[in-house]
């Protein structure tokens, strides 16, 4: 069967871009990640995008995008699974690959977010729930998640203390990244005295309205091997999943479980032949404190319940027993939407090439989890190092 392996990455720093467009950004990161596998030309290109639409009312990525990069008539689509969009198209670039109809795929995610009014984000950002049902009753999509956010404390007996801990070993560890939005350590008390956004989330529980863009270029290792790119530099797609939930909380089974995570992990998990004890680092996603306790649940780290526990026993940070957000994850280095299932994946690259700034010690195998909507469309990605 063939394989396909990442041969480079690279990716514009997360912030508020106000002098780079969509297409810049986009393009700054394609080329770095070109640059970085030493190649001049893709097959194809897949983007990653939510809300181009809606914030720069601008469609059609896959021609904008390759056409600004000079990449020629290449094939060149968008790929939109709300704020999952980046981990999909990863997904859609390497079966293109392993289906041998495309031998080296160029993958971008790019959100530019911060040019309009913070009042049209918060409207926007709600489309990954359902706008029918739910935005349109007045929730937001920080309202649904605080929701969540407060069922799982009442349930489990958990505190806000408790949940601002992930926030805190993502700030940490943002601190290191160059490319952060947030670069600076915080604690508990940062977050607890930050205001609410909606109770009990508070504005250091979420992650932030940002601008950036990320790629990698994906290829088999025969045509790698053809390329002169050395072994060492090359990281496998060892196993992917995705999978769907209900689109609105009303309808969902147990409120407190990320059902998709789960579905789309145990597919991962299988295609790669490895289990959650594997795993070296995990890049989840912590768009809010309470979706990272609960991604860990899911993707088989902690049992249900015990995801919280595990960052008040100290088990998540770099040199721990399982690391996350080695690079700041969503709430520090920043998740602008669709672009960060590709930030995952860079990230992963990098601590899989030991190029991390902070890097976990002999990182064989890494694992991303990028959700779409209120957990309603999650992929979750497997990387090995070759
Ligand atoms: N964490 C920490 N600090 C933040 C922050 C965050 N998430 N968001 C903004 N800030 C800081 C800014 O840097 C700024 O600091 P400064 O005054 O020192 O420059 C200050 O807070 C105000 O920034 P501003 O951009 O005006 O914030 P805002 O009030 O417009 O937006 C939120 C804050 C939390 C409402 C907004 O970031 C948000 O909606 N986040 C959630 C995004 C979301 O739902 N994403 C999809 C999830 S899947």
């Amino acid at each position: 069967m063939r394989k396909a392996v990442i041969i480079g990455a690279g990716m514009t720093p997360v912030g508020e871009h106000w002098k780079l467009g969509l297409r810049d950004l986009a393009v700054e990161a394609l080329f770095n990640a070109m640059e970085d596998a030493g190649v001049d030309k893709v097959d194809s290109l897949y983007v990653g995008n939510m809300l181009s639409g809606s914030f720069v009312e601008q469609e059609n990525l896959g021609a904008l995008i390759a056409d600004w990069a000079g990449l020629g008539n290449i094939p060149a689509v968008k790929v939109e699974a709300a704020c999952a969009s980046g981990g999909a198209a990863v997904q859609e670039g390497v079966k293109a690959v392993l289906s041998g109809l495309e031998d080296v795929v160029a993958v971008v995610g790019v959100e530019k977010m911060t040019d309009g009014w913070p009042s049209d984000a918060t409207r926007y950002l709600a489309y990954a729930a359902d706008a029918e049902w739910e935005l349109f009753h007045g929730a937001s999509f920080v309202a649904l998640n605080a929701l969540v956010m407060r069922y799982y404390m009442k349930t489990y007996g958990y505190t806000e203390e408790d949940l601002a801990l992930f926030s805190v070993n993502a700030h940490a560890n943002g601190a290191k990244n160059p490319y952060a939005m947030f670069k600076r350590p915080i604690k508990v008390d940062t977050v607890l005295n930050s205001p609410y956004v909606a109770d009990p989330i508070k504005l250091f529980d979420a992650s932030p309205v940002c601008d950036g863009a990320a790629s990698v270029i994906i290829t088999t290792p025969e045509k790698a091997r053809e390329l002169g790119v050395p072994k060492e530099r090359w990281v496998e797609i060892a196993g992917m999943g995705r999978a769907i939930d209900t689109i609105n909380l009303a309808n969902r089974e147990d409120l407190l479980t990320l059902r998709a995570a789960r579905i789309a992990a145990e597919k991962a998990y299988k295609m790669a032949g490895v289990g959650p004890e594997d795993i070296d680092f995990f890049e989840i996603h912590d768009a809010f404190t309470i979706m990272a306790a609960l991604s860990l649940e899911a993707i088989g780290v902690a049992k249900k319940g015990e995801g919280a526990k595990l960052a008040k026993e100290g088990q998540i940070a770099i040199d721990a027993g399982y690391p996350i957000q080695t690079m700041g994850g969503l709430k520090a280095r920043g998740h602008p939407v669709g672009a960060t299932g590709l930030y995952q994946t860079v990230e992963a690259v990098l601590q899989l090439r030991g190029e991390a700034p902070s890097q976990v010690p002999d990182a064989e195998v890494g694992l991303t989890q990028n959700i779409g909507g209120t957990g309603s469309n999650i992929t979750v990605n497997i990387f090995r190092r070759v």
